[in-house]
């Protein structure tokens, strides 16, 4: 991959989300769909990833989160689950090098203890050499669940209340947040679910109370630049109230 192009052109006026979200699904139909095992469709998931990034960053998205794999995703047969780690694996080795030549930097959220022990050296290794740039900030959601998240920002409050580092009166919305995992990052925009599902299947539940949602009907191995120009155009037709009136 090379270095990526730079930014929207000067005619393009569009209204581009801040933090767009997207929970690629799809893998698994797009490879039945061609008479092919699952595992090709996660393949061909990578290559989609890829283009993703590319493309946010070409049209100037500050912060992408992609849901790769749920804490739920754990119960897969085995062999699959083995075949998405191999993936994940090739991905960190192939695409950090470029990864960071173009300034993006890594983060990823999620239960990373479930992981074998040269992911996870693979994981830190991608934030660590990322942490100083500041074209995209890209969150990678492996092993992770909202509600796994929730819980665990429950337990690090009561631990401190416990302590007597905060009083219970003094939990607010903002404690909470600085004790989820995105912590420091805004909360999605926008969020786009391929494969025409319409659901969100654990992803993101706080951070989401105010997001706006767009479900298309492409399978994620075919999403592309396109896909992403059509989510933003569609999100710059939508009015925002927050619960107010305007
Ligand atoms: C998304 O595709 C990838 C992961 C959840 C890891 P799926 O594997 O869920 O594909 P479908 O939904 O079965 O088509
Ligand atoms: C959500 O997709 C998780 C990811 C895309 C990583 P799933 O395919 O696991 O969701 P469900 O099972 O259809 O709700
Ligand atoms: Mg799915």
């Amino acid at each position: 991959m090379a270095v990526f192009s730079s930014q929207t052109q000067p005619s393009d006026t569009r209204t581009v989300p801040r933090h767009v979200a997207i929970i690629m699904d799809g893998n698994g139909r797009w490879a039945r769909g061609r008479g092919r095992p699952r595992t090709m469709g996660h393949r061909a998931g990578v290559d989609a990833v890829r283009r993703t990034i590319e493309a946010s960053v070409a049209l100037g998205i500050e912060y992408l989160t992609l849901y790769g794999f749920s804490t739920e995703n754990w119960k897969r047969p085995e062999s699959e689950v083995s075949d998405l780690m191999g993936l994940l694996r090739l991905f960190l080795k192939r695409e950090l090098a470029t990864l960071h030549k173009n300034g993006i930097k890594i983060r990823i959220i999620g239960d990373r203890s479930r992981f074998a022990d040269d992911i996870r050296a693979l994981l830190d290794k991608a934030e660590e050499q990322t942490s100083g740039n500041t074209r995209l900030n890209l969150t990678i959601a492996l092993s992770y669940g909202a509600r796994a998240e929730i819980a665990h920002a429950m337990r690090e409050i009561a631990r401190k209340v416990a302590a007597g580092e905060i009083s219970a009166d003094a939990i607010t919305e903002d404690i909470i947040e600085q004790n989820l995992s995105t912590v420091g990052i805004p909360d999605p925009d926008l969020l786009i679910r391929t494969s025409g599902e319409q659901r969100i299947s654990n992803f993101l539940l706080w951070q989401s109370a105010y997001t706006e949602f767009i479900f298309e009907d492409v399978l994620w191995p075919d999403f592309d630049r396109a896909h992403l120009e059509k989510a933003i155009d569609n999100f710059a037709g939508r009015e925002r109230r927050f619960g107010a009136v305007i």
